[in-house]
């Protein structure tokens, strides 16, 4: 093995050290933070992730709510309740769970959000900021990405970073985070022709597709930084992520392992969007 470990897991415990002794300052003046989540339905992953996001709550001091509906709510009465909460001011952050049922417009509950309560960084004001360089609150993978990055003390500037996926809560905000780091930022697709081309010229690959195997050895110029967002299972049903992590790590400088690469990032990010939110409404 040639490349460094990029730990998730102890660079999220860090984070959530700091977003602990952040939230016992606010207690100190007062203020409890507080993250709702709403979960609208069954789906079983969303159980999972929605406990996770509670759990990581409570233990750093936040205090979480979640609230849960059955599947057959009416979107009116969703866009309600979440107009109830952008009203209450003990509430801090707002979290809808995705993916909502299929008679629910994601995009119309997401943009009924308050802004300034929207820890996910899916609205469209936060989207906005991202891309313009104004404060908002980004998405928490991406933004898990970078504090990675920044662990490292890798300089940015001037840097190849290649981007695998495109989609709105990964590949697309993490190539803006890269270009603000004024990295040249090229993102690649399901549609990219010469994708092994790209990858070999990239001082640093974001792979977030969802499928494995994306990236192997021969595509990844050697002492490059690898960061793996997938979320797969192989054959033996263990999880893995979009990377060859076996043949890349022996090419690579850095690499983030699966488990224990991002997602605990992902994680550990949402609790800081969320002390952000309580320090900013509470001045
Ligand atoms: N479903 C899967 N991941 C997420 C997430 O980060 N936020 C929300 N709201 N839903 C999800």
């Amino acid at each position: 093995m040639t490349a460094t470990l990029i730990d998730g897991n102890a660079l999220a415990r860090q984070i959530r050290a700091q977003v602990g002794h952040r939230t016992a300052a606010l207690k100190a003046r007062g203020v409890q933070p507080r993250l709702h989540i709403i979960l609208v339905g069954e789906d079983p992953a969303s159980q999972v992730y929605t406990r996770h996001k509670v759990n990581d709550s409570t233990e750093t001091g936040l205090a979480a709510t979640l609230e849960r509906y059955p599947a057959d709510m009416a979107e009116a009465d969703l866009l309600a309740r979440i107009a109830q909460l952008n009203a209450d001011p003990a509430v801090h952050g707002i979290l809808v769970q995705l993916p909502l049922p299929g008679h629910m417009d994601a995009h119309q509950v997401i943009r009924a959000i308050d802004p300034a309560k929207d820890v996910d960084g899916f609205h469209l004001q936060s989207a906005g900021a991202l891309m313009t360089g104004l404060a908002g609150f980004w998405p928490c993978t991406p933004h898990g990405c970078m504090k990675m990055l920044e662990s490292i003390g890798y300089e940015l500037r001037g840097r190849h970073a290649v981007v695998i996926g495109r989609s709105n809560i990964v590949g697309k905000p993490m190539a803006l985070m890269l270009l603000q780091k004024d990295a040249t930022v090229t993102i690649c697709h399901s549609r990219t022709q010469g994708l092994k081309a790209l990858t070999l010229q990239a001082d640093v690959i974001v792979a977030a597709v969802g499928k494995r195997n994306v990236l192997t050895a021969d595509m990844v110029k050697p002492g490059a930084v690898v960061i793996d967002v997938g979320m797969n299972r192989d054959d033996a049903g263990k999880l893995c992520g979009d990377v060859d992590y076996e043949g890349v790590k022996e090419v690579a400088g850095w690499i983030t392992p699966v488990p224990g690469g991002v997602g605990p990032m992902t994680r550990a990010m949402l609790l800081v969007n969320t002390i952000e939110a309580a320090e900013r409404a509470s001045g």
